[in-house]
């Protein structure tokens, strides 16, 4: 990578905490010449590997410890793979195994071998990226997410996501397995996911903003693309799976809920309630990405049967879901592909 001013910036550091702010009398720099200090050598920054950045690339930009967290990790996947995915699909409990049995794969990395990534703890998540094809459509596939409650800021937890929008990424596909607050769900049904309360949550892009992935205050007023709903919606039809539609809302976990909690989320409004989805819906849509999402409702939520939960119900049910699942979702996308 290119010296700045003799000496190399390191992923690890903001390049103003390094440097100090600049002189007054400072003689302006071509952008060009800075992009190249901060997102590496001109061969990243062209042929179709450089990171893609949909806000603010300008020299004024500020370079934000996170920021540089994310360079790294994207350089660290770019030595690997110049592969360019379209569609970032997240895997929930039981799509676990869909990479193998529904994708193409050319090329998997461990989340161990991205250097700033955190990686998944929880049984079930296996913790690499898959880069392949659905049909025709390039994706890259988080299988195993990196949760909140496994001792990750909110950022970092969104980490895998923006890196997925930076390697190219237009689309998020978000799964997950949930708890049924709505007394109509049944366990084993599918939930379009039409929006979500995020309030219970540290929002992940508190903190500098990182104005090269998005602005400041991202408008929220539709997270979940009509376009994208719509296509899920047919393929449901097609393939003869009843759909719900609702509301999601993420609490941290990990313990579950408490019979009173979910009353209070159905009061306000909740359809289903999980530990993940909406942290990386946010950090996808400040990003600039479309969003979808769908809940496979592996259990009735707390209070709501005699039975006490445990993450074991939730797996089987979800494992017992998973030959719907895969293909609803995988045929969602082969559409979806075809829009992009
Ligand atoms: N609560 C929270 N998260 C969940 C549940 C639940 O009932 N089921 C699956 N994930």
């Amino acid at each position: 990578m290119k010296p700045f001013k003799g000496r190399e910036f390191t992923p690890d550091e903001d390049v103003q905490d390094v440097y100090g702010p600049p002189p007054e009398d400072a003689e302006p720099v071509l952008e060009t010449e800075v992009m190249q200090c901060v997102y590496g050598p001109p061969s990243m920054m062209n042929g179709g590997t450089e990171p893609v950045l949909r806000g603010d690339t300008s020299a004024d930009a500020e370079v934000t410890e996170e920021f540089g967290l994310l360079l790294g990790c994207c350089r660290s996947i770019r030595e690997r793979t110049d592969f360019k995915p379209k569609v970032a699909l997240v895997l929930g409990s039981g799509l676990g195994d869909f990479a193998e049995t529904s994708v193409d794969i050319e090329c998997a990395i461990d989340y161990h071998d991205i250097k700033g990534l955190p990686f998944s703890t929880v049984q079930g998540h296996r913790g690499r990226f898959v880069f392949g094809y659905i049909g025709d459509v390039p994706v890259v596939v988080m299988q195993g997410r990196v949760h909140y409650y496994e001792g990750n800021t909110s950022a970092a937890a969104v980490r895998g996501v923006r890196l997925m929008s930076m390697l190219g990424a237009e689309v998020l596909f978000l799964t997950n397995a949930a708890g049924g607050i709505d007394p109509s769900f049944h366990a084993g049904d599918f939930m379009l996911i039409e929006d979500h309360i995020s309030s219970f949550i540290p929002n992940p892009l508190i903190g500098r903003n990182i104005d090269q992935i998005g602005t400041r205050f991202p408008d929220m007023s539709c997270v979940y693309d009509m376009q994208l709903r719509s296509i899920i919606g047919s393929t449901a039809q097609e393939l003869g799976i009843g759909l719900r539609h609702g509301v999601y809302v993420q609490l941290s976990g990990p313990s579950f809920e408490t019979p009173a909690e979910i009353r209070m989320l159905r009061g306000l409004g909740g359809n289903a309630v999980g530990m993940s989805s909406v942290i990386e819906a946010i950090a996808a849509r400040h990003a600039g990405m479309r969003v979808c999402g769908i809940s496979c409702i592996s259990n009735l939520a707390s209070g709501m049967t005699d039975q006490p939960l445990s993450h074991a119900e939730v797996q089987e049910s979800a494992d017992k879901a998973a030959p719907k699942f895969r293909e609803l979702v995988s045929r969602s996308i082969v559409k979806i592909g075809g829009t992009l």
